[in-house]
Order: C-alpha cells, then sequence, then structure tokens
C-alpha cells in the first residue's frame, strides 16, 4: 500500500506525517500554508481546512453493551469511541449535511427544521472496511469503537453520516477519482488516529483515578487529572445519577483533521457533573 508521506510546516509547529493509504489530495494545501481550523478568516480551499473546524474527539464510558452474547464487549482498561464532530467555530453544529452520503438507519434527530431525514437501512460499514481489504482498521473499531444497544457498525453509519457529512474535508471532491466510500474510510482512520491521542483511562488512572462502585470522585479531580495532560479542559458528562459516562475533547485541526494535528481548547459546553460524588463505574461481570 502506498503512502503519502508529507512535511507540513506552519509557523513553529513541523511535523511529518504519515497519512492513511485512502487520502483526500492534500497535496493541493501545500500551495498555502496551512493555518489551525477557525482561525484564519481569509478564504482557504475547504479541503485543506475543515469550514466547521472546531473539531471534537469525543468518547464513553459504558458498564455493558447489551450485545454481550453476541461478543460485543468493551476493551479493558480503555474509554470507548464516540465519534469525531466538526462544529461550528461558535461551539453550535450542524447535522446530517448530505443525504446523499445517508447510511443511518435510525437518524437522530429524525427531523432537521422542517426535513425528514431519510431512513437508510441495509449499508453494511463492516463490509466496506473489509472491501477496501481494511481488516487492521475493522479489528481496531470492533475493539474501541463499541455501541451501546446497537451493533457496532450500525452507530459508525450514523456517527458517519450524521457528522462526517459535515466536515469539508470528507466531501467527495476532495478525493482524486473519488471511488464510493473511500471518504468513509478516511473518515474512521481520522476518528481513530485522533482517538488514540487522548488516552482518557490513563489520565484519569495517572492521577489515581479508576472505576471503583464504592468509591466518588470530585469534579474538579476528574478536570485536573484531564487537564494536566492535555492543556485544556475537556466537557466531562455524567448521567441523572451521577456517572461518568461522557468526555469530549475540543480543539482545531492544523489544515484537514485527516492530518491528526490539534491544538487542543476548552469546552464551549461546560459540564453536565456534579461537582460532588461521581461515580466511575466498574463494568459489569461480563461486559468486558
Ligand atoms: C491565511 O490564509 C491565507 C490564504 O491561504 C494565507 O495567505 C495567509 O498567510 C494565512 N494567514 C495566517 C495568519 O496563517
Ligand atoms: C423549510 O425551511 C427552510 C429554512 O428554514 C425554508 O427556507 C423553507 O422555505 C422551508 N420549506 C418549507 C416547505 O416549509
Ligand atoms: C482554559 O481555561 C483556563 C481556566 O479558565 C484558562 O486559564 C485557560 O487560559 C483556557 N485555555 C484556553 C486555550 O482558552
Ligand atoms: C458496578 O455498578 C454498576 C451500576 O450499578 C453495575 O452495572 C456493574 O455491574 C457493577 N460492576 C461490578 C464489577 O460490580
Amino acid at each position: 500500500m502506498r503512502s503519502l508521506i508529507l512535511v507540513a510546516a506552519a509557523g513553529a509547529a513541523s511535523a511529518s506525517l504519515v497519512l492513511p493509504p485512502i487520502s483526500p489530495n492534500l497535496a493541493q494545501c501545500l500551495l498555502s500554508p496551512l493555518s489551525y481550523s477557525c482561525e484564519n478568516k481569509t478564504a482557504v480551499n475547504t479541503c485543506c481546512v475543515p469550514t466547521q473546524g472546531l473539531v471534537l474527539q469525543t468518547q464513553f464510558w459504558d458498564t455493558h453493551t447489551g450485545l454481550e452474547v453476541q461478543g460485543q464487549r468493551l476493551p479493558r482498561k480503555a474509554w470507548t469511541i464516540h465519534g469525531l464532530w466538526p462544529d461550528n467555530c461558535d461551539g453550535t453544529f450542524e447535522q446530517y449535511c448530505d443525504f446523499s452520503r445517508q447510511y443511518d438507519p435510525k437518524p437522530d434527530p429524525p427531523v432537521l427544521g422542517n426535513v425528514t431525514v431519510p431512513i437508510v437501512e441495509g449499508v453494511k460499514l463492516d463490509e466496506v472496511i473489509k472491501s477496501f481489504g481494511r481488516h487492521d482498521l475493522l479489528r481496531y473499531m470492533n475493539k474501541y469503537w463499541v455501541a451501546q444497544g446497537q451493533p457496532s457498525p450500525e452507530f459508525w453509519a450514523h456517527e458517519f453520516s450524521k457528522h462526517a457529512t459535515c466536515f469539508s474535508t470528507f466531501d467527495t471532491k476532495c478525493y482524486r477519482n473519488y471511488k464510493r466510500h473511500e471518504d468513509v474510510v478516511n473518515f474512521f482512520d481520522t476518528v481513530v488516529a485522533a482517538y488514540k491521542q487522548y488516552p482518557t483511562y490513563a489520565y484519569l488512572a495517572a492521577r489515581g483515578i479508576v472505576p471503583s462502585n464504592s468509591t466518588t470522585y470530585t469534579l474538579r479531580g476528574v478536570l485536573r487529572a484531564l487537564e494536566a495532560a492535555t492543556g485544556a479542559t475537556p466537557h466531562v458528562g455524567c448521567a441523572a445519577d451521577g456517572a461518568l459516562n461522557e468526555v469530549w475533547y475540543y480543539s482545531h485541526s492544523l489544515g484537514a483533521p485527516q492530518l491528526g494535528i490539534y491544538k487542543h481548547l476548552n469546552t464551549t459546553f461546560g459540564a453536565t457533573c456534579p461537582e460532588t460524588g461521581i461515580r466511575y463505574l466498574e463494568r459489569a461481570p461480563g461486559s468486558e
């Protein structure tokens, strides 16, 4: 497989990158200096910098999947992937931006303003990944991008259709001789690469915050651990009973998120956890 090796230089940042085998034509982006998304107001090539450029890498902490009997289990000592989301620069967001790339059998929300999101059933994105020969990617996604209450590939379809279609750098026109579903595989590679940069379980464990059904934690303690690791305050989410279940890491991407270079930023959304009494639950027996 051929990889495009690209050397990006923008201001002080300089990095040598190996892009995944399926990538858009980013060579066109070397014609002008790379800038961070949301930070350069002059017109830029939308294939090079996302127009909705506040990038969120979002993760879950679940105690069970509900599909354990089918072998859908949670990874030990790791949070799981929710997705990679393109918010507008001010923290608002759009969704289901291209119905021609709608693969979500359960659109949520089902209606946008006065438009009903079409229901599309039967597109199996795990099969699509296999058809590109990306068994490595599929194995990783099966392990770390695990849905609750639905088969994981259905959830991947939801995430792609709802969010990736709003990322301008994954538009089909950005690929040289676009082949159907290249954008899907490229998005999944990009999500996985971003997720690997935020090992939440290890961030928390480094400060003694580990799953426990008998201890509780404070919001300040949780945020301090995540701030110490990333230099910014993410959104942390809790269920109504105070059980920690989500983290959203905010950033601007240097050029396209496909390059995987993120400047960490504070959340625009605050936290939905109580100040004290946060529970970080142990997984149910048999769920890992
Ligand atoms: C903003 O983008 C324009 C067009 O690519 C470029 O000429 C300019 O240098 C960029 N400015 C900054 C501050 O990066
Ligand atoms: C649907 O909403 C859009 C944007 O709000 C508006 O421009 C359009 O006229 C509406 N269409 C109908 C059929 O109501
Ligand atoms: C994030 O918030 C902290 C605390 O309010 C502040 O000190 C810091 O400058 C903020 N960072 C950014 C990148 O805005
Ligand atoms: C921890 O508590 C949660 C919520 O009550 C429960 O679902 C889970 O099975 C418990 N885990 C263990 C190892 O007891």
